[in-house]
């Protein structure tokens, strides 16, 4: 009996384990990586990186990408990505 409590208890753990550290990853990711899994569902990389925008023109990108349906980002992330995007693809 004892072993197999053992074992019940160290799979419950590495669950919760599992669990956790997962959730801290997507906490953790970052604009780069946000604005690389997001961007690329229905296009390039590239569409996106060979823009030079201001804070407005991402801006106004943003929500033309997340008005089309299956786009699937939060307003938040939008936000997140405008930012990393204005920063690093600017004129
Ligand atoms: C739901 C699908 C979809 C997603 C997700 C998406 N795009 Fe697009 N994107 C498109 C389509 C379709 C076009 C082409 C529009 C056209 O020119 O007709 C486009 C074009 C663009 C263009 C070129 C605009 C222009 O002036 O021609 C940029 C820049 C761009 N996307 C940036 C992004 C960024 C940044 C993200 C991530 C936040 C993103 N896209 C995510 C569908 C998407």
């Amino acid at each position: 009996m004892k072993p197999a409590k053992l074992f019940l208890l160290s799979t419950t753990l590495l669950g919760a384990t599992l669990y956790l550290s997962s959730v801290a990853a997507g906490e953790n990711i970052t604009p780069k990586a946000l604005f690389e899994k997001k961007c690329q569902a229905c296009h390039e990389l590239d569409v996106p990186k060979s823009q030079k925008l201001d804070k407005n023109g991402w801006d106004g990108i943003m929500s033309w990408m997340t008005s089309m349906g299956g786009a699937n980002i939060s307003d938040d992330e939008a936000l997140i990505i405008r930012d990393y995007l204005a920063e690093n693809y600017c004129p």
